[in-house]
């Protein structure tokens, strides 16, 4: 970013310009406008880091960057979700100097930030640049991938989803099909066909390599260095199988291609017929042969189309014979039709897949227009390119500086007029009616008998004395502009032709005999009103010209009326893309180029009302709405006017530097960026700072109760282990006094039964000697029987008193 103080002169800006891309710093903002310096080598800091980098915060805030564009217009469209925010970025520059590569940054960002990165729709909208590239760019002495056509973009989205995408497509360079300048190549398509197809496949188109043809070796040289053709082609094939292209469709487009470079090697032999008059043979019919045999065609109507010419005078229906400039007229505007039906199949066919029907959300809309060109010959084309570009630059200038201008009027600030470079002059000098160049050269166009030198008589007639228009000294078939961006020189050499751009009714109809739909269904769509008649007719009415479309709405012929009809709901983004050398050559600054791009595209003056005026406008209540939160709740009085509001917050949030920076109008409140950005910081500071608030509360909560069930389950868990642990114990006591019983227990009994063992032993001892004795006393009675016996006293009765004596006795041995 600039700094705020840095007095803004031409040279400061060069110089701030410079150091900063000496430092590999190749983006810088002047306002908000983002001014991006091509370094002709690639950084790394496009990566996914980068993109989270830029994600969600304000343009300021981090250093420049065009992911920063990106982030911004994302954001805004998040914020509404419908077509009420829709935002544009304006990509401008000169030719090379990067528009089509920040585009494509631009679309990649916008692709990686969305919520949903895998989206199929995401994908195909990005695979959509490659294939148009193939197709609508081509090696310039400007640029070795010079987009040859206009590019609008409308990017989709439902809430911050890319729901869907829309190409639109202004003006393809059609002359570079069959010639190109020293040094230039035709569109990549065609070299990147014959060096990808495979043998088997250039067969059946019948292809040679790039040299062999006309319309692709007039250049010079079919290489671009550092360009793979090969790897392209690839890339090109796996971008229709994303896009969804059938084989059969994939078929057709390289039949078209094909046949195209078949048509230019056509030839013609001279040849006098009876009455003087001209004629043409064809030099070897194998081209036409390929040629009608790619498309579906009758050999025969293409040699008649290419030879001959119905006119129709009295109803009668004549068959001139043409010259050879008419021949090969006839030839190259063929092959000019076919491809550009091709090109304008080709944005339907992508458009019929990306584009949804999607006209209610929100988007994000890109411009690339082809960027200002002045070359050593400049035909038609540029005179088209140069007025787009004045266009552009006039909407610019009136979004920037006349539209602002008025609206401060309008709300009565205190404002000094700042003056501007208008180029409106410009603009009318080329499509005023009713004598603009461009009105001329219609009128011409619809005359019979004019030619491109008529064309030029009534140019210097009409504007010879305009300071914007120079005649050549010389003889020569020129007139010049002095452009915003500079004095061009154009050559008229074939001028009513290209605005006519149209076939001669025998080539309509060859194309519309075709088999092929691309053919039949883009001619009838481009070259005829209403249904084509089958009977071949030479009357039926052409198409409007080129130049008409230019003058009728040039604003909606490149796509940005959409952006500054809705001004200021539409919010645009500007960025503008520098070259910094005209040799292409990485990292080198040549001061006298970049000083003529800043000096022409008018960015002092740009970066002077931006920073003198007040860009940012809001309503009073969308204002308070915003910025109430840098002040506290208890200044801001209920029920004051939203106005009364507005003053107190600016009093109180701007700084007393700051309170120069706004004004109040009578239903906005205006103020200048620098104030806007500090309001818009601080508003995210307090902002962040109430989501910490937030985010620590609630972290705070889930903090807690996360703390309280892991503390419940560590009780839990604790009360179960030592449950466990104790049970353990206790089972282990349990066993132990157990065991001491048995013990204890088994030692009683072992001395009980030691006791017992012993009083047995003992009983049976005392019965044993109580037996002996009773047993020697028994022998001692029979002793004494025998010997009574004799006696005779065996048999005396025991007497009572003696036996009961006896019997106790027995008791107590017991
Ligand atoms: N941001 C970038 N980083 C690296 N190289 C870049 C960047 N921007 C542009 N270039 C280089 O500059 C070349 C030209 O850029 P680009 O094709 O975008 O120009 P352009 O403005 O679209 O030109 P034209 O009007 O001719 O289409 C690219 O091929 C690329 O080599
Ligand atoms: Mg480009």
């Amino acid at each position: 970013m600039l700094p705020e103080k840095v007095d803004l002169n031409e040279a400061s800006l060069l110089w701030n310009l410079k150091i900063r891309y000496d430092k590999e710093l190749i983006y810088t903002y002047t306002g908000s406008i983002l001014v991006a310096v091509n370094p002709y080598k690639m950084f790394d800091i496009y990566g996914t880091d980068q993109v989270k980098l830029y994600e969600g915060r304000i343009l300021g805030t981090l250093p420049p960057h065009l992911f920063a564009v990106g982030s911004s217009a994302y954001s805004q469209v998040c914020a509404a979700n419908n077509s009420s925010n829709n935002q544009v970025v304006v990509i401008s520059g000169e030719s090379g100097s990067g528009k089509t590569e920040s585009t494509k940054l631009v679309m990649q960002y916008l692709a990686a930030v969305n919520r949903a990165p895998s989206n199929l729709v995401t994908e195909q909208i990005l695979e959509a640049a490659p294939l148009l590239e193939s197709f609508g760019n081509a090696k310039t002495p400007r640029n070795d991938n010079s987009s040859r056509f206009g590019k609008y973009l409308e990017v989709f989205f439902r809430d911050g989803v890319i729901v869907g995408g829309k190409v639109t497509q202004y003006l393809l360079e059609k002359s570079r099909i069959v010639t190109q300048a020293n040094g230039e190549r035709n569109y990549h398509v065609f070299y990147e066909l014959l060096s990808g197809l495979d043998q088997q496949l250039r067969d059946k188109y019948g292809l040679l390599d790039p040299d062999k043809y006309f319309y692709l070796n007039q250049g010079g040289n079919c290489k671009i260095e550092g360009k793979n053709d090969t790897q392209d082609f690839k890339a090109l094939l796996s971008a229709m199988q994303v896009l969804g292209f059938t084989s059969e469709e994939q078929d057709t487009i390289f039949k078209i291609l094909s046949s195209v470079l078949h048509l230019g090697n056509v030839y013609f032999h001279r040849k006098n017929l009876r009455h003087g008059q001209d004629a043409v043979d064809i030099g070897s019919d194998a081209e036409i042969r390929w040629a009608a045999h790619l498309l579906q065609i009758n050999a025969d109507g293409i040699i008649r189309a290419l030879t001959t010419k119905t006119t129709e005078a009295r109803n009668e229906r004549l068959l001139t014979t043409l010259n050879i400039d008419q021949a090969l007229d006839a030839r190259d505007a063929f092959a000019k039709a076919l491809y550009s039906s091709l090109f304008s199949w080709l944005v339907a066919r992508v458009n019929h897949i990306v584009y949804k029907g999607t006209k209610q959300t929100a988007a994000i809309s890109i411009l690339d227009i082809f960027g200002f060109e002045n070359f050593v010959e400049n035909s038609f084309e540029q005179l088209c390119i140069n007025y787009a570009n004045e266009n552009l630059h006039f909407y610019f200038n009136k979004h920037i500086f006349k539209l602002e201008q008025q609206e401060y009027a309008k709300e009565k600030i205190d404002w000094t007029t700042i003056t501007y470079t208008d180029n409106l002059p410009i603009i009318h000098l080329i499509a005023k009616k009713p004598v603009g160049i461009l009105h001329l050269l219609d009128d011409e166009s619809n005359f019979p008998k004019a030619s491109d030198l008529s064309f030029l008589e009534k140019c210097h007639y009409n504007h010879a004395l305009s300071e914007l228009y120079s005649r050549p000294r010389m003889n020569s078939a020129e007139f010049a502009i002095k452009h915003y961006a500079g004095q061009v020189w154009y050559n008229v050499d074939g001028f009513l032709d290209k605005n006519r751009d149209t076939l001669r009714p025998d080539v309509v109809e060859l194309l519309i005999s075709s088999k092929i739909p691309i053919c039949y269904d883009e001619t009838q769509n481009t070259y005829c009103i209403g249904p084509f008649p089958r009977q071949p007719t030479a009357t039926f009415r052409i198409h409007v010209t080129v130049s008409k479309l230019l003058i009728k709405n040039p604003a909606q012929l490149f796509g940005i009326n959409l952006i500054f009809q809705n001004f200021p709901r539409c919010n645009p983004w500007f960025v503008r893309c520098i070259k910094p050398n005209n040799e292409k050559a990485p990292m080198k600054y040549d001061m006298p180029c970049v000083l003529e791009q800043l000096r022409y595209t008018g960015m002092l003056e740009t970066i002077r009302i931006r920073k003198t005026g007040y860009p940012v406008r809001l309503p009073f209540a969308h204002f308070v709405d915003r910025y109430h939160y840098l002040v506290p709740a208890t200044c801001l009085p209920r029920g004051a006017p939203s106005k009364e509001l507005c003053r107190i917050i600016l009093e109180k949030a701007a700084s007393a530097e700051d309170q120069c920076q706004y004004q109040l109008g009578l239903s906005r409140v205006f103020l200048r960026e620098s104030l806007e950005r500090t309001l818009e910081y601080n508003r995210a500071l307090i902002l962040e700072k109430a989501a910490i608030t937030v985010q620590r509360y609630t972290r705070g909560f889930l903090a807690r109760r996360r703390f309280l069930n892991i503390a419940r389950s560590a009780v839990l868990l604790q009360a179960v282990y030592r449950g466990y642990r104790e049970y353990k114990k206790y089972r282990a006591l349990k066993k132990a006094v157990l065991m001491a019983q048995k013990l204890y227990r088994g030692k009683k009994q072992r001395e009980r039964y030691a006791v017992l063992k012993e009083e047995i032993a003992k009983r049976a001892e005392l019965e044993r000697a109580n037996r002996e004795r009773a047993k020697a006393k028994q022998q001692r009675e029979e002793q004494e029987r025998a010997t009574r016996a004799v006696a005779g006293v065996n048999h005396l009765e025991i007497p009572a008193e003696l036996a009961f004596i006896y019997s106790k006795l027995d008791g107590k041995l017991l």
